[in-house]
């Protein structure tokens, strides 16, 4: 029987860790060495190896995603382009503008109109997380309105506004100017922000998606696309984590460092 080290497939686990975005390699043997590892549910110890292909690698009790098959792309959007996999009418797709294998999915959508940044992967397990909004992933818009917003009207948008679907949840709103709204929601309703600025009377002219959780990028221009880093994924699936993954839960629990 070959030793562990001749398997091709297994490689240290400090490497594949460092890889995932948990830091330096030399940081990573740290957080082996001090029992925040497991793989398969078994605390790891300094020396051993994984298969990335199979092996379920978690720190402080929250899954890292070490599988190779994994792709995660973020898009910056442009005005025109549908958030749909098919478009019956034969309009441009985001995934038209992403690399077609492996096959990816959008992470929530953006209207045709909207621009900004979308996620795009094959990674189900995070998709799931970031749209579900008891996990409350925030976003933030920018939005050009019609007319100058009152305080009055902020305060609104800000403690939630009635929409035909019910109340809005309360988001952070800062005026950026006389046209101009800076929003943050965790909520991901159907043309949300569309419906909270037309609710307080002042319609969207320009909507513009800046961020998801902790993923920001002003450099990609509309229509470009960039693997996020490993660091990036990492960041997002502790933004999308759920409460259940205490620290004060011990080695199977998730610290925030
Ligand atoms: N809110 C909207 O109104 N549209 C989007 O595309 C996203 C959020």
């Amino acid at each position: 029987m070959p030793a562990p080290d001749a398997e091709p497939s297994r490689e240290r686990l400090q490497k594949v860790l460092a890889r995932a975005g948990l830091g330096s390699r030399r940081a990573c043997e740290e957080l082996i060495a001090d029992e925040r590892v497991t793989v398969n549910g078994v605390v790891a110890r300094l020396g051993d190896r994984v298969e990335p292909e199979h092996d379920d690698v978690a720190v402080d009790g929250l899954a890292v995603g070490v599988r190779p098959d994994l792709v995660h792309y973020v898009l910056n959007k442009p005005v025109g382009v549908v958030t749909t996999a098919d478009d019956p009418q034969g309009r441009p797709t985001v995934l038209a503008l992403v690399p077609a294998e492996p096959r990816v999915h959008p992470v929530g959508r953006l209207d045709r109109d909207t621009e900004g940044l979308l996620l795009l992967t094959n990674d189900g397990t995070l998709t799931h997380r970031l749209t579900h909004p008891s996990f409350g992933v925030d976003k933030e818009y920018l939005a050009e309105v019609r007319g100058t917003p009152s305080r009055g009207a902020l305060r609104r948008l800000r403690e939630g506004v009635e929409l035909d679907d019910g109340p809005t949840a309360p988001a952070r709103v800062s005026s950026l100017g006389d046209h101009l709204l800076r929003l943050t929601i965790h909520e991901g309703r159907n043309r949300q922000v569309r419906r909270m600025c037309e609710a307080v009377g002042h319609p969207v002219v320009r909507l513009v998606r800046t961020r998801i959780g902790p993923l920001t990028d002003r450099s990609l221009k509309p229509g470009e696309w960039r693997p996020l880093t490993g660091e990036e994924v990492h960041a997002l699936r502790l933004a999308a984590a759920p409460d259940e993954a205490d620290p004060s839960s011990g080695p199977g629990g998730r610290a925030r460092r």
